[in-house]
Protein backbone atom coordinates (compact mmCIF):
# COMPACT_ATOMS: atom_id res chain seq x y z
CA UNK A 1 0.00 0.00 0.00
CA UNK A 2 2.86 2.41 1.10
CA UNK A 3 4.57 1.71 -2.25
CA UNK A 4 1.76 2.54 -4.10
CA UNK A 5 0.66 5.33 -2.85
CA UNK A 6 4.17 6.45 -3.15
CA UNK A 7 4.56 5.72 -6.30
CA UNK A 8 1.35 7.65 -7.61
CA UNK A 9 2.58 10.67 -5.71
CA UNK A 10 6.07 10.60 -7.21
CA UNK A 11 4.51 10.13 -10.75
CA UNK A 12 1.86 13.23 -9.98
CA UNK A 13 5.10 15.29 -8.99
CA UNK A 14 6.87 14.57 -12.07
CA UNK A 15 4.43 15.08 -14.58
CA UNK A 16 4.28 18.28 -12.89
CA UNK A 17 0.78 17.93 -11.90
CA UNK A 18 -0.54 18.08 -8.14
CA UNK A 19 -3.39 15.65 -8.77
CA UNK A 20 -5.10 16.38 -5.43
CA UNK A 21 -5.32 20.18 -6.23
CA UNK A 22 -6.53 19.78 -10.23
CA UNK A 23 -10.59 20.27 -10.35
CA UNK A 24 -12.06 18.41 -13.05
CA UNK A 25 -14.18 20.66 -14.94
CA UNK A 26 -17.84 19.60 -14.34
CA UNK A 27 -16.50 20.18 -10.15
CA UNK A 28 -15.69 23.89 -11.77
CA UNK A 29 -19.37 23.53 -13.38
CA UNK A 30 -20.71 22.68 -9.99
CA UNK A 31 -19.10 25.75 -7.79
CA UNK A 32 -19.73 28.25 -10.55
CA UNK A 33 -23.06 27.46 -10.55
CA UNK A 34 -23.33 27.47 -7.05
CA UNK A 35 -21.90 30.55 -6.24
CA UNK A 36 -24.40 32.33 -8.53
CA UNK A 37 -27.09 30.42 -6.94
CA UNK A 38 -26.11 31.59 -3.22
CA UNK A 39 -25.66 34.89 -4.71
CA UNK A 40 -28.87 35.35 -5.79
CA UNK A 41 -31.45 33.20 -4.00
CA UNK A 42 -34.71 32.54 -5.71
CA UNK A 43 -33.56 32.90 -9.35
CA UNK A 44 -33.64 29.57 -11.53
CA UNK A 45 -30.81 28.70 -13.41
CA UNK A 46 -33.27 28.84 -16.70
CA UNK A 47 -33.09 32.66 -16.12
CA UNK A 48 -29.50 32.66 -16.43
CA UNK A 49 -30.46 33.18 -20.39
CA UNK A 50 -31.15 36.89 -20.01
CA UNK A 51 -27.83 37.90 -18.79
CA UNK A 52 -28.03 40.83 -16.36
CA UNK A 53 -31.81 41.00 -17.08
CA UNK A 54 -32.03 37.73 -14.98
CA UNK A 55 -30.57 39.88 -11.97
CA UNK A 56 -31.89 43.71 -12.42
CA UNK A 57 -35.60 44.10 -12.54
CA UNK A 58 -35.36 47.67 -13.40
CA UNK A 59 -32.93 47.29 -16.62
CA UNK A 60 -35.47 44.36 -17.39
CA UNK A 61 -38.69 46.59 -17.55
CA UNK A 62 -36.51 48.31 -20.52
CA UNK A 63 -35.55 45.72 -21.93
CA UNK A 64 -38.82 43.60 -22.17
CA UNK A 65 -39.72 47.22 -24.22
CA UNK A 66 -37.01 46.89 -26.53
CA UNK A 67 -37.55 43.08 -27.36
CA UNK A 68 -41.33 43.87 -27.87
CA UNK A 69 -40.17 45.23 -31.65
CA UNK A 70 -36.39 43.95 -31.87
CA UNK A 71 -33.62 45.83 -33.03
CA UNK A 72 -32.20 42.73 -34.27
CA UNK A 73 -35.37 41.61 -36.81
CA UNK A 74 -33.82 42.76 -39.61
CA UNK A 75 -30.27 40.90 -39.32
CA UNK A 76 -32.16 37.71 -38.40
CA UNK A 77 -33.86 37.91 -41.57
CA UNK A 78 -30.55 38.76 -43.28
CA UNK A 79 -29.39 35.88 -41.64
CA UNK A 80 -32.21 33.69 -42.53
CA UNK A 81 -31.53 34.68 -46.29
CA UNK A 82 -27.96 34.04 -46.78
CA UNK A 83 -28.12 31.08 -44.80
CA UNK A 84 -30.47 29.69 -48.04
CA UNK A 85 -28.81 31.23 -50.63
CA UNK A 86 -26.55 28.49 -52.60
CA UNK A 87 -23.20 29.62 -53.26
CA UNK A 88 -21.96 30.11 -57.07
CA UNK A 89 -21.09 26.08 -56.84
CA UNK A 90 -24.98 25.64 -55.98
CA UNK A 91 -24.06 24.45 -52.44
CA UNK A 92 -25.49 26.01 -49.46
CA UNK A 93 -24.63 26.34 -45.67
CA UNK A 94 -26.95 23.36 -44.77
CA UNK A 95 -24.61 20.65 -46.55
CA UNK A 96 -21.67 21.90 -44.40
CA UNK A 97 -23.52 20.91 -41.12
CA UNK A 98 -24.77 18.18 -39.36
CA UNK A 99 -29.05 18.26 -39.14
CA UNK A 100 -28.70 20.77 -42.10
CA UNK A 101 -27.72 23.29 -39.26
CA UNK A 102 -30.65 23.64 -37.68
CA UNK A 103 -30.97 23.45 -33.82
CA UNK A 104 -27.45 22.35 -33.15
CA UNK A 105 -25.87 25.86 -31.98
CA UNK A 106 -26.28 24.14 -27.83
CA UNK A 107 -22.86 21.83 -29.21
CA UNK A 108 -20.78 24.18 -30.14
CA UNK A 109 -17.99 25.30 -29.52
CA UNK A 110 -16.53 21.96 -29.65
CA UNK A 111 -13.26 20.19 -29.25
CA UNK A 112 -12.42 18.93 -32.91
CA UNK A 113 -10.36 15.76 -32.56
CA UNK A 114 -8.68 15.91 -35.97
CA UNK A 115 -7.32 19.53 -35.93
CA UNK A 116 -6.88 19.20 -31.71
CA UNK A 117 -8.72 22.67 -32.32
CA UNK A 118 -11.97 24.19 -30.46
CA UNK A 119 -14.06 25.04 -33.33
CA UNK A 120 -16.51 27.55 -32.98
CA UNK A 121 -19.84 27.83 -35.14
CA UNK A 122 -18.32 31.41 -36.62
CA UNK A 123 -15.74 29.31 -37.44
CA UNK A 124 -17.35 26.64 -39.10
CA UNK A 125 -19.29 28.67 -40.98
CA UNK A 126 -16.62 30.47 -42.86
CA UNK A 127 -14.87 26.98 -43.16
CA UNK A 128 -18.44 26.28 -44.98
CA UNK A 129 -17.80 29.21 -47.13
CA UNK A 130 -14.14 28.45 -48.03
CA UNK A 131 -14.83 24.65 -48.68
CA UNK A 132 -17.00 25.76 -51.00
CA UNK A 133 -15.11 28.39 -53.07
CA UNK A 134 -16.05 31.70 -51.28
CA UNK A 135 -14.75 33.92 -49.46
CA UNK A 136 -14.49 34.29 -45.48
CA UNK A 137 -16.49 36.79 -43.90
CA UNK A 138 -15.03 39.37 -41.48
CA UNK A 139 -15.51 37.69 -37.79
CA UNK A 140 -16.70 40.18 -35.72
CA UNK A 141 -20.15 41.94 -37.53
CA UNK A 142 -21.64 42.38 -40.45
CA UNK A 143 -22.92 38.38 -42.41
CA UNK A 144 -21.18 36.17 -40.40
CA UNK A 145 -23.35 37.60 -37.20
CA UNK A 146 -26.22 37.71 -39.25
CA UNK A 147 -26.00 33.61 -40.01
CA UNK A 148 -24.80 32.69 -36.87
CA UNK A 149 -27.66 34.49 -35.22
CA UNK A 150 -29.87 32.99 -37.41
CA UNK A 151 -28.69 29.09 -36.76
CA UNK A 152 -28.57 30.41 -33.28
CA UNK A 153 -32.20 31.03 -33.19
CA UNK A 154 -33.10 27.92 -34.40
CA UNK A 155 -32.17 26.01 -31.30
CA UNK A 156 -33.77 28.49 -29.04
CA UNK A 157 -35.32 26.44 -26.02
CA UNK A 158 -32.86 23.80 -26.46
CA UNK A 159 -29.74 23.50 -23.38
CA UNK A 160 -26.44 24.03 -24.11
CA UNK A 161 -24.56 20.90 -24.13
CA UNK A 162 -20.85 20.98 -24.15
CA UNK A 163 -18.77 17.86 -23.66
CA UNK A 164 -15.10 17.61 -23.21
CA UNK A 165 -14.30 14.19 -24.39
CA UNK A 166 -11.65 12.13 -23.16
CA UNK A 167 -8.41 13.44 -24.82
CA UNK A 168 -5.86 14.94 -23.13
CA UNK A 169 -5.89 18.09 -25.90
CA UNK A 170 -9.36 18.65 -24.81
CA UNK A 171 -8.86 19.00 -21.49
CA UNK A 172 -5.54 20.95 -22.07
CA UNK A 173 -8.21 23.66 -24.17
CA UNK A 174 -10.95 23.91 -21.16
CA UNK A 175 -7.94 24.58 -18.90
CA UNK A 176 -6.21 26.97 -21.06
CA UNK A 177 -10.27 29.19 -21.69
CA UNK A 178 -10.16 28.34 -17.91
CA UNK A 179 -7.13 30.36 -17.33
CA UNK A 180 -8.05 33.26 -19.76
CA UNK A 181 -10.89 33.83 -17.45
CA UNK A 182 -9.08 33.87 -14.15
CA UNK A 183 -5.79 35.93 -15.12
CA UNK A 184 -5.44 39.45 -14.49
CA UNK A 185 -5.06 41.57 -17.21
CA UNK A 186 -4.33 45.56 -18.71
CA UNK A 187 -3.53 48.78 -16.70
CA UNK A 188 -6.45 48.39 -14.43
CA UNK A 189 -5.37 44.64 -13.37
CA UNK A 190 -8.66 42.92 -13.61
CA UNK A 191 -9.22 39.64 -14.39
CA UNK A 192 -12.95 38.62 -16.39
CA UNK A 193 -13.80 37.02 -12.93
CA UNK A 194 -12.87 39.92 -10.91
CA UNK A 195 -16.05 41.84 -12.55
CA UNK A 196 -18.28 38.99 -13.55
CA UNK A 197 -17.87 36.58 -10.55
CA UNK A 198 -16.28 38.92 -7.38
CA UNK A 199 -18.88 41.94 -8.59
CA UNK A 200 -21.18 40.36 -10.51
CA UNK A 201 -24.76 42.30 -9.64
CA UNK A 202 -22.63 45.76 -8.65
CA UNK A 203 -22.57 48.76 -10.74
CA UNK A 204 -19.29 50.18 -12.78
CA UNK A 205 -20.34 53.44 -14.31
CA UNK A 206 -23.82 53.33 -15.45
CA UNK A 207 -24.09 48.89 -15.60
CA UNK A 208 -24.86 46.63 -13.67
CA UNK A 209 -22.18 43.65 -13.96
CA UNK A 210 -24.13 40.38 -15.39
CA UNK A 211 -23.35 37.14 -14.46
CA UNK A 212 -21.15 35.08 -16.59
CA UNK A 213 -23.46 31.88 -16.00
CA UNK A 214 -25.36 31.90 -19.41
CA UNK A 215 -22.86 34.46 -21.18
CA UNK A 216 -22.83 32.87 -24.39
CA UNK A 217 -26.34 31.58 -24.40
CA UNK A 218 -28.04 35.10 -25.89
CA UNK A 219 -25.12 35.84 -29.03
CA UNK A 220 -24.73 37.28 -31.22
CA UNK A 221 -26.57 40.63 -29.63
CA UNK A 222 -27.16 43.42 -31.38
CA UNK A 223 -26.00 46.44 -29.20
CA UNK A 224 -27.49 49.99 -28.87
CA UNK A 225 -23.42 51.38 -28.56
CA UNK A 226 -22.28 49.23 -31.33
CA UNK A 227 -25.97 50.32 -33.20
CA UNK A 228 -25.76 46.87 -34.80
CA UNK A 229 -25.21 43.32 -33.94
CA UNK A 230 -21.89 41.70 -32.85
CA UNK A 231 -20.59 37.90 -31.90
CA UNK A 232 -19.39 37.24 -28.98
CA UNK A 233 -15.49 37.48 -29.63
CA UNK A 234 -15.95 41.05 -30.56
CA UNK A 235 -17.53 41.28 -27.17
CA UNK A 236 -14.96 39.67 -24.88
CA UNK A 237 -12.60 42.08 -27.36
CA UNK A 238 -14.91 45.24 -25.84
CA UNK A 239 -14.02 43.39 -22.40
CA UNK A 240 -10.60 43.11 -22.68
CA UNK A 241 -9.96 47.10 -23.67
CA UNK A 242 -11.80 47.68 -20.73
CA UNK A 243 -9.50 47.35 -18.57
CA UNK A 244 -6.91 48.78 -21.10
CA UNK A 245 -5.51 45.35 -21.84
CA UNK A 246 -4.68 44.50 -25.55
CA UNK A 247 -7.49 42.75 -27.18
CA UNK A 248 -6.90 38.97 -29.16
CA UNK A 249 -8.35 38.89 -32.48
CA UNK A 250 -11.80 37.26 -32.85
CA UNK A 251 -11.52 33.25 -33.35
CA UNK A 252 -7.78 33.50 -32.14
CA UNK A 253 -7.30 30.04 -30.21
CA UNK A 254 -7.67 32.97 -26.85
CA UNK A 255 -10.92 33.82 -27.45
CA UNK A 256 -12.25 30.11 -28.79
CA UNK A 257 -10.99 28.27 -26.13
CA UNK A 258 -12.35 31.01 -23.12
CA UNK A 259 -15.66 30.27 -25.45
CA UNK A 260 -14.92 26.95 -24.80
CA UNK A 261 -14.53 27.07 -20.87
CA UNK A 262 -17.91 29.95 -20.45
CA UNK A 263 -20.00 27.60 -22.81
CA UNK A 264 -19.52 24.55 -20.70
CA UNK A 265 -20.11 26.89 -17.26
CA UNK A 266 -23.77 27.37 -19.07
CA UNK A 267 -24.06 23.90 -19.68
CA UNK A 268 -27.98 23.12 -18.75
CA UNK A 269 -28.99 26.92 -19.72
CA UNK A 270 -31.50 27.29 -23.05
CA UNK A 271 -30.44 28.60 -26.05
CA UNK A 272 -31.87 32.15 -26.28
CA UNK A 273 -30.32 33.93 -29.41
CA UNK A 274 -30.02 36.38 -30.61
CA UNK A 275 -30.89 39.14 -27.97
CA UNK A 276 -30.31 43.29 -27.10
CA UNK A 277 -28.29 44.72 -25.16
CA UNK A 278 -26.86 48.58 -24.10
C1 LIG B 1 -13.96 46.09 -15.52
C2 LIG B 1 -14.97 45.06 -15.42
C3 LIG B 1 -15.04 44.03 -16.52
C4 LIG B 1 -14.11 43.07 -16.82
C5 LIG B 1 -12.74 42.87 -16.21
C6 LIG B 1 -14.70 42.25 -17.85
N1 LIG B 1 -15.94 42.70 -18.17
FE1 LIG B 1 -17.28 41.81 -19.36
N2 LIG B 1 -18.59 43.33 -19.11
C7 LIG B 1 -18.39 44.41 -18.26
C8 LIG B 1 -19.52 45.30 -18.36
C9 LIG B 1 -19.70 46.62 -17.60
C10 LIG B 1 -20.41 44.73 -19.27
C11 LIG B 1 -21.79 45.25 -19.71
C12 LIG B 1 -22.82 44.92 -18.66
C13 LIG B 1 -22.96 43.44 -18.48
O1 LIG B 1 -23.69 42.77 -19.21
O2 LIG B 1 -22.25 42.89 -17.59
C14 LIG B 1 -19.80 43.47 -19.70
C15 LIG B 1 -20.39 42.59 -20.59
C16 LIG B 1 -19.86 41.35 -20.92
C17 LIG B 1 -20.52 40.40 -21.77
C18 LIG B 1 -21.87 40.58 -22.44
C19 LIG B 1 -22.98 40.13 -21.56
C20 LIG B 1 -24.31 40.15 -22.23
O3 LIG B 1 -25.23 39.50 -21.73
O4 LIG B 1 -24.47 40.80 -23.26
C21 LIG B 1 -19.70 39.31 -21.87
C22 LIG B 1 -19.95 38.04 -22.64
C23 LIG B 1 -18.52 39.60 -21.08
N3 LIG B 1 -18.66 40.85 -20.52
C24 LIG B 1 -17.44 38.75 -20.94
C25 LIG B 1 -16.24 39.12 -20.32
C26 LIG B 1 -15.05 38.31 -20.35
C27 LIG B 1 -14.92 36.95 -21.01
C28 LIG B 1 -14.09 39.00 -19.68
C29 LIG B 1 -12.62 38.67 -19.53
C30 LIG B 1 -11.89 38.63 -20.79
C31 LIG B 1 -14.71 40.22 -19.19
N4 LIG B 1 -16.01 40.26 -19.62
C32 LIG B 1 -14.08 41.16 -18.41
C33 LIG B 1 -17.32 44.61 -17.44
C34 LIG B 1 -16.18 43.81 -17.39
Amino acid sequence: MYNIALTASLVALLAGLPAAVQASPSDDLKSFREYYMKRFPGIPLSEYKNGVYAINADARKSWEGIEEFPPYEDALSKGEKLFNTPFANGKTYASCFKNGGKGIRQNYPYFDSKSGLIKTLEAEINECRVNNGEKPLGWKKGDIAFISAYMASTSNGKKINITIPDDPRALAAYERGKKFYYTKRGQLNLSCSNCHVDNVGNRIRSETLSPSLGHPSHFPVHRLKWGEMGTLHRRFGGCNEQVRAKSFPAQSQEYATLEYFLTYMSNGIEVNAPSSRK
